[in-house]
């Protein structure tokens, strides 16, 4: 299980920090594998309403931190946990310049009609705190949370709001705070309690990812579907991203990555093969099985298509049989 926390306040060692701080490590603990980003360290233009992403699919800034790095974790993550502060009953401007940039990725789904495949089982949760003890303190930063979560494709799975928040090191002395973190991550952690499967191939640029594409929009909620190559390729492939989205299945914003590295971060429960021979390491009490499929990174698209049906197919009967 992979966290992406958004930390959101510009002060970088306050009550936001300490209370994302605690539920990662606390989902850490558990097993899962965190990672926070500070909005105040991220380079986001904000949204300029120029309606290229609805276009094209893409944001017009393509080179900033959010477009090079942000939408990638963001489709990895099978829970986003959005932290802030309260600023005039909103999100404060670097964290809220992410989430208007999250219009990319709503113009994807609503626009284009290409989902995701993380979709129908990732999870959004949300921390907030804010100084004083109004009724309403925290509607406004609910709402936005849930467009912002449907934006990133996440279900809204809980929040956890305190008032009376103000200075430096105050949450620290509020009661229940640790009680309540622990509750709340354990109860999203056990969410995904699901089998793990590295789906790897050679470039981890066609076959893998479509196998992972699949396990996850079919069962995500049983499978921990992990991808990987034995020599990664710099990029993923764009007939495969194209073929995919035949399907109505959206397979932008990822990167290869090698095997060394995902099993390093989580053990599979089994690696399933498809070209990677003799360069797929052994992994003890990890069971195997090797999908012969022909690469068809390079080939005529038809035979993309060809591999596609038949990676479909596979992973349907490995749910049906696995999980
Ligand atoms: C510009 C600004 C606006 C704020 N607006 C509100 C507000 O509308 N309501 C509120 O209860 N607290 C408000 N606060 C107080 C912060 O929410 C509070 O100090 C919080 O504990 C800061 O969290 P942090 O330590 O994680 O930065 C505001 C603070 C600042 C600096």
């Amino acid at each position: 299980m992979y966290v992406l926390g958004l930390q959101g306040s510009p002060r970088l060692k306050g009550n936001t920090n300490f209370l994302l701080d605690m539920f990662l490590d606390e989902l850490a603990g558990r097993g899962a594998v965190t990672e926070k980003v500070h909005a105040a360290r991220i380079k986001a233009e904000p949204c300029i309403g120029c309606g290229y992403c609805e276009e094209k699919g893409v944001c017009v800034f393509a080179d900033d931190d959010m477009s090079l790095r942000i939408y990638n974790l963001l489709r990895r993550a099978d829970a986003v946990v959005l932290a802030s502060p309260v600023y005039f009953y909103t999100f404060p401007a670097r964290i809220k310049a992410i989430i208007d940039r999250s219009q990319a990725l709503w113009s994807r789904k609503y626009r284009f009609g290409i989902e995701d495949p993380g979709r129908p089982w990732r999870r959004g949760f949300l921390l907030s705190l804010g100084a004083t003890k109004g009724k309403n303190l925290f509607d406004g930063m609910g709402l936005t949370a849930r467009y912002f979560f449907d934006a990133v494709g996440a279900g809204f799975a809980d929040t956890l709001t305190y008032r009376r928040i103000e200075q430096y090191g105050d949450l620290e002395k509020h009661p229940g705070v640790s009680e309540d973190v622990k509750a709340s991550a354990k109860h999203l952690e056990q969410s995904f309690s699901r089998k793990k499967i590295l789906f790897a191939c050679r470039e981890n640029s066609c076959r893998s990812q479509m196998a992972a594409g699949f396990a996850k929009y079919l069962a995500g909620d049983r499978i921990e579907a992990l991808n990987a190559g034995s020599t990664p390729a710099r990029y993923v492939n764009a007939a495969m991203q194209e073929v995919m989205a035949e399907k109505g299945i959206d397979m932008v914003f990822r990167s290869p990555r090698s095997i060394e590295d995902a099993v390093s971060e989580t053990k599979p429960d089994m690696i399933i093969t498809m070209g990677c021979g003799e360069q797929c390491p052994y992994i003890p009490g990890v069971s195997y099985i090797d999908w012969d499929l022909p690469d068809p990174a390079g080939q005529d698209i038809d035979l993309m298509r060809k591999v596609r049906d038949e990676i479909e197919t596979r992973v349907r009967r490995l749910i049906e049989d696995q999980v």
